[in-house]
């Protein structure tokens, strides 16, 4: 019976988690275009577009630039599986739950780990990397640029150099960064870089983009045996997004059509000024955060990401509860901590659409509310208005 099966009908919630985040009504337009095949003429320019887009977002010229069919784990799992081969060595930056992923995929490609492990809400000591790499003959060097378990940005310059001194190939997560946090494919020699479509893009969960440098590509051309996963062998996918255009898989159409959207709308705003509102956003929300006598959970201005806000939940406040009358009286969502940050934490997104004034003025005065239901005392109004003045400086 259909009665047993109502339609899919979910409540309007404001996106205000680590990802995903809103998405653009202009991406939801791209998406309801008909299916198309994969080889229609008229297909095939979005997808030549959607390769310079991505060009433009991850500031490349790399000629392997696409998005993978695939959530942001697709896209660590193909930049570690083209990479290694049995035997070979992978040093991972661990500084939070999504680095210790990588560790985890390098294992099962069967590679020798070397796992740094840094502290979670600080950005780590370059030389702490250094010591640990130094001598050894290491193929990859991992980071992730915004760990959105901590929040904490990890600066991706003097991991160049480092990968430099042990010749070691770069590989980045940009999954909560492409598009909010300055992130220089080019500039900064990475390797690989690879993101996700749901977070600062303003486009659905289901897309992984990736660029991969001449020197990687060349590693990967000269691997000794096939990459151990047929579905993220870049080659091969490489071949549908190059001149070739021979078949791999069925390339979710619609998703591609939203995510050309997504990056036309970045390309519009420029980057430089999507980074530049993302910035914005971030200080004055912790301008706010921090007149409600809340604290930042990395300490560092400078070592926190923009894009995911990492707070401490105070003593005597309930995390579940707080969280729940956010959803239920306003609608918005946040996250709590993972793993050993379970219950210490909230993280909010400020990512692509929700990087604005208007939704860190609510977020505050949201919060400002349901922890006052709780107890918990604050000088009602001083975190809009510390926000507010905050938005008055130029965004730089
Ligand atoms: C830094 C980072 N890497 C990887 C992932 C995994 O992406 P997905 O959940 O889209 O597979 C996430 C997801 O939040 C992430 O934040």
């Amino acid at each position: 019976m259909a009665d047993n099966f109502p339609p899919v009908n979910l409540p309007k919630r404001l996106l205000m988690g680590p990802g995903p985040s809103e998405v653009d009504p202009r991406v939801y337009r791209a998406m309801i275009q008909p299916v198309v095949s994969l080889l229609d003429p008229a297909f095939v320019p979005i997808l030549d577009q959607l390769h310079e887009l991505l060009r433009y977002a991850f500031r490349t010229q790399n000629a392997i630039t696409f998005p993978i069919s695939g959530t942001g784990s697709a896209g660590m799992e193909a930049a570690l599986v083209n990479l290694l081969e049995p035997g070979d060595t992978a040093a991972v930056i661990v500084g939070g739950v999504f680095a210790a992923r990588m560790c985890e995929i390098v294992e099962r490609c069967g590679g020798k780990l070397i796992r740094i492990d840094v502290p979670w809400k600080a950005a780590p000591d370059p030389d702490q990397i250094r010591k640990a790499v130094g001598g050894k003959k290491v193929k990859v060097l991992a980071a992730v640029h915004s760990e959105t378990s901590t929040g904490v940005c990890q600066p991706l310059e003097p991991l160049r150099a480092i990968a430099q001194e042990c010749d070691a190939l770069l590989v980045v997560d940009a999954v909560s960064s492409l598009g909010g946090l300055p992130l220089e494919t080019d500039l900064w020699k990475l390797d690989v870089c690879y993101s996700g479509s749901q977070k600062c893009l303003a486009c659905p969960p289901g897309l992984a983009p990736i660029t991969v440098s001449e020197r990687a590509a060349q590693v990967i051309s000269q691997r000794r045996r096939p990459v151990q996963s047929w579905y993220l062998d870049l080659g091969m996918i490489q071949q549908y997004w190059g001149k070739e255009r021979r078949y791999h898989h069925t390339p979710p159409v619609n998703m591609l059509f939203g995510f050309h959207e997504a990056l036309r709308l970045l390309r519009e705003e420029g980057i430089e000024a999507a980074w530049a509102r993302h910035k914005q956003s971030h200080m004055a929300l912790v301008q706010g955060v921090e007149a409600l006598g809340l604290k930042m959970f990395v300490e560092d201005p400078a070592a926190r990401a923009w894009t995911v806000n990492t707070i401490r939940i105070p003593a005597g406040v309930d995390d579940a509860r707080i969280r729940t009358s956010l959803l239920n009286r306003f609608g918005i969502d946040i996250a709590g901590g993972l793993d050993k940050l379970k219950g210490q934490i909230w993280r909010i997104g400020l990512m692509g659409l929700t990087a604005t004034p208007s939704s860190v003025l609510l977020m505050l005065s949201a919060l400002e509310s349901v922890l006052a239901d709780q107890g918990f005392s604050l000088d009602r109004g001083a975190g809009v208005a510390a926000a507010e003045k905050a938005l008055q400086a130029p965004a730089q």
